[in-house]
């Protein structure tokens, strides 16, 4: 698999690194666009990675199973994909172009987040993708969304938040958002598709969601996303982060 962003040049340097990480749901999204947007630096949306691997293996048949998935399979499929990120200003996130090909708004509902949080238990499918986003941090400054970029991707990073939020305030925020776009939501059963992810994200034994030691923790149960944003832009500063395209 080759990763690539539009308009980058490689170089050895070492750039900036900001890690965000946490569970679906608690605002990461936004606060790393935001965070990207105004220092100027690439953004890695690692789950959009682990979400089109997961549909491309549901399309091909490989979670078709209640044993485990053909590993084998999954790793040359992996490799097969050519993954590019545009910034797309409009909405607010990147577009997933693979093999050439724009990938819509599908790849980001919960059926395919299902998908990807099924494929990202297994090593060899983490390891294809390692390299791949540590090298995204040699073209520029970058920031990191994901579950494992201050852990396992990022160790050295010079900032690492892991952002989170009570399920129930994730499943509500989710709901909100639906029926915002003139879908129906059942609450209920949200919320228990997103316990299910963070039980399956959390306790797999391939880098596992969770704060790295020396990372912030945030509880964004009861904060809008501009103070969470504020929060992290301020202690982004603290770390030495300098935020002059403001
Ligand atoms: O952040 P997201 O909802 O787009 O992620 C989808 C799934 O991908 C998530 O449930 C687990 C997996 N994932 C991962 O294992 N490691 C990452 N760094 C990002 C996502």
């Amino acid at each position: 698999m080759v990763i690539s962003q539009a308009g980058q040049s490689e170089s050895a340097q070492r750039y900036p690194v900001v890690c965000i990480d946490g569970p679906s749901g608690a605002g990461k999204g936004t606060v790393t666009w935001r965070l990207a947007k105004a220092l100027g630096y690439q953004l890695l949306d690692s789950g959009a990675l682990y979400r089109i691997v997961g549909l491309k293996a549901h399309e091909a048949g490989l979670l078709d199973t209640d044993e485990a998935i053909d590993e084998n399979a999954l790793l040359t499929l992996t490799q097969s994909l050519h993954i590019e990120f545009e910034p797309n200003q409009r909405s607010g996130r990147v577009d997933i172009i693979v093999n050439g090909e724009g990938v819509g708004e599908q790849v980001r509902n919960e059926t395919v987040g299902g998908y990807a949080s099924k494929i990202a238990i297994y090593p060899q499918v983490r390891q294809a993708l390692l390299k791949l986003q540590q090298d995204m941090a040699t073209r520029s400054g970058l920031v990191a969304d994901g579950r494992d970029m201050g852990t396992v991707v990022f160790p050295d990073a010079d900032v690492k938040v892991f952002l989170t939020a009570s399920a129930e305030a994730r499943a509500q925020r989710r709901v909100t958002q639906l029926m915002d776009a003139g879908q129906t939501a059942d609450f209920d059963e949200i919320l228990a598709t997103i316990k299910a992810r963070d039980e399956r994200d959390e306790n797999r034994e391939a880098a596992p969601s969770k704060p790295a030691t020396d990372a912030l923790v945030i509880d964004s149960s009861a904060l809008d996303a501009n103070s969470v944003y504020e929060q992290v832009k301020a202690y982004c500063q603290s770390q030495g982060i300098c935020f002059n395209t403001q």
